[in-house]
Order: structure tokens, then sequence, then C-alpha cells
């Protein structure tokens, strides 16, 4: 069989500080991510693990409460759980400062109402969950981690964020590229009225030789207005180049051998594949190995080698690494990081 040992794994990844963890729900993603994370923490290297899995599996696994904080787990290692509840509100929170600084005070219950209803709109929180990551991404390498490693969601919400955004990026672009056209009319115009103003009779601010205070306002709150898309879009582009930068990230894929994972498998490889994010390798998970004196459990294992003939045919391409079911639960982080010893 064609499969490398699971701690060669760690020597495979060992170049690059950021890795992300994919694959279809329940197949094994937090307990392969926790693995690696808790690896490394053993090996003395500085690592944050941040999981995007609403359902706390990270914090089960860690036999910690976690939440959108770090929680340092063990001295080299530090655990995230995005919750995207908590992340929508702050999110839009921000989203209502921004737009109160340059908005009619008279409109702001028409627009609180309008963010209200945006909150649960379709992809409000892979939006909001994505910023989150982006900055944790952009972030870890200056705060010092030598290892990120991501514990994402199921693969095809993984795959909508990794490409969003380039999506965002064109968007805020298009949203700048308004904006800008909008704010040079209006100059031309302020000018063009205190030409006429000028020319005419002379208003209460030039009279009394002070500023318009609500021009200048206006112009500030523009600025500011831009500085934040500019800054989202700044950080949008930093987090695409670092994900499609193989010297710095990588992509593991976990699937068990079972018929769905190697479908869904071979679809999240070829969707990744189509945005340039070639996958670094694949876990087989939840292995039986072959020799079972148990009936049951060896034609389980027979079935699983029987599969593992179609995914080294569809797979061959990619390093695979298996793990193989344990008794019980992978807890903590010594049973966790024994499993690639
Ligand atoms: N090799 C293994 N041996 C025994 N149990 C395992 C093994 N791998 C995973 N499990 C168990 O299977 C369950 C699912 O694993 P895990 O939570 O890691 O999957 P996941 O892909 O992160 O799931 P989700 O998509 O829900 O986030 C957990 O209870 C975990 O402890
Ligand atoms: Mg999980």
């Amino acid at each position: 069989m064609a499969l490398h040992p699971l701690h060669t794994l760690v020597e495979q990844l060992k170049a690059q500080p950021i890795i992300f963890i994919g694959g279809k729900g329940g197949v094994g993603k937090t307990t392969t991510a926790a693995a690696l994370a808790s690896y490394y923490a053993s090996q003395q290297q500085k690592t944050l693990i941040v999981s995007t899995d609403p359902a706390h599996s990270l914090g089960d696994v860690l036999n910690t409460q976690l939440n959108n904080a770090k929680t340092a787990i063990s001295p080299y290692l530090d655990a995230i759980e995005l919750n995207p509840d908590v992340i929508v509100d702050e999110h839009f929170a921000q989203v209502e400062r921004t737009i109160k600084s340059y908005a009619n005070p008279d409109m702001m219950p028409k627009i609180r109402e309008h963010l209200r209803l945006s909150k649960s709109a379709p992809g409000a929180q892979e939006a909001a969950m994505l910023e989150s990551m982006c900055q944790h991404l952009v972030e870890a390498a200056d705060a010092g981690y030598e290892n990120i490693i991501f514990d994402t969601a199921p693969t095809g919400h993984t795959l909508r964020l990794l490409v969003l955004p380039e999506m965002m990026g064109a968007w805020t672009d298009g949203l700048l590229a308004q904006q800008r056209r909008q704010a040079k009319l209006r100059s031309v115009a302020t000018h063009l009225d205190s030409h006429n103003q000028k020319s005419s009779q002379t208003n209460d601010y030039q009279k009394n030789n002070v500023a318009n205070p609500f021009a200048a306002k206006k112009s500030d709150r523009w600025e500011q207005a831009v500085s934040v898309l500019e800054k989202r879009k700044q950080l949008f582009r930093q987090a695409g180049l670092l994900l499609h930068d193989r010297t710095q990230t990588a992509i593991v894929l976990v699937m068990t051998a079972d018929v769905l994972p190697l479908a869904e498998t071979k679809r999240a490889i070829e969707q990744l594949e189509e945005s340039k994010l070639t996958p670094a390798a694949i876990v087989i998970n939840q292995l039986i190995a072959p020799t079972q004196s148990d009936e049951f459990w060896l034609r389980r294992a027979e079935r699983q080698q029987h599969l593992m003939q179609d995914i080294e045919k569809n797979f061959s391409k990619y390093p695979l690494y298996p793990i193989y079911l344990q008794q019980t639960d992978v807890r903590g982080t010594e049973a966790l990081s024994a499993l690639l010893e």
C-alpha cells in the first residue's frame, strides 16, 4: 500500500507555517488539526489552532472551553474557536459605526433595521467569519507563531470561503471607484458653488472667516469610510496571497475510506485546483488494521482495503497518510500528539 507513515506528514509540512484542514463533515478534521497542533506544541514550536466549527468540538477535543479570544492550552499552544454569532454581531456593530459616521442621523433607524435583517441574510455569517479568519491568518506571523492551523468547516463551505477574498476584493474595488467618482463630482460642485458665492454674496462662514464645519466633517467622514474599505480590501488581498503561496500554506484534506467521502474529496480537489489551491496531502482517517481476528472487523477492514485501491488510483498525485481507528475518541494534547509519533 502506498501509504506514508503519519509521522512523516510533519516532515512534509515542515516548511509551511500555515495549514488548512478540510474535508467532509465528521471525517476527523478537528482530530487531525488538533493532533498536528498538539504535536508542534510538544516540539516547543509556538502554535495557534483556529476552529470555525460552531459545534465546539475543538474545545471538546482539547478538554477546554474555548471562545473567540485566544486561550492558552499549554505554553506553546493557543486555541481559538470562532463563534459565528458573536463575530457577525461584532462585524455588523462595526459596519453600523462606520455608516453612522457619514449617514444622515434621521436615516439611522432605517439603516439599523436594514442591518438587523442583513445579519440573517445568506452569506453574512460567511463574510464575517472570513474577515475574522483572514485577520488571524495575517496577524499570526506577526504574533510570533511558528505554526497556525485552521480546523475549517466542511468542504463546500470552506471552498466558498477560500475563493471569497478575490470576489470581495473585486466588489470593494467597484465600490471604491464609484465613491471616488462621486467625491470628484462633489468637489467640482463645491468649487462651482464657492465660485458662485464669491461672485454674488459672501455666506456666514465666509463673513466670519471660519470654515464650514459640516463640509469639513463630510470629507473626513468620507475619508474614514474609504479607509475602512481599503483596509478590508488590503486584508483580503494579503490573506489571498498567503492562501495561494505554496511555500507558506498547505491544505490537507481528511477523508475516511468510504464511498461518499471519496466522491466528496474528488469534487473538493477539482474545486480547489480550479482556484489554484492544490492540496498538499490527504489523510485517510479511521482505518482498520488489516489483521483482525473478529469476523465483523475483518470484513470492515477488507472493505476499506478494497476502497483504498480506488483511493490510491484517484489520488495518485497526492501523498496519502493513514490514521488508524482508535478504541476511544482521542482527547487531550498528549493523546493527540501521540497519534503523530
Ligand atoms: N482515528 C480515530 N479513531 C477514533 N475516533 C475518531 C478518530 N478520528 C475521529 N474520531 C472521532 O470521530 C468523531 C468525529 O471526528 P472529528 O470531530 O475530528 O471530525 P470533523 O471532521 O472535525 O467533524 P465536523 O465536520 O463535525 O467538524 C469524533 O468523535 C472523534 O473523536
Ligand atoms: Mg470538526
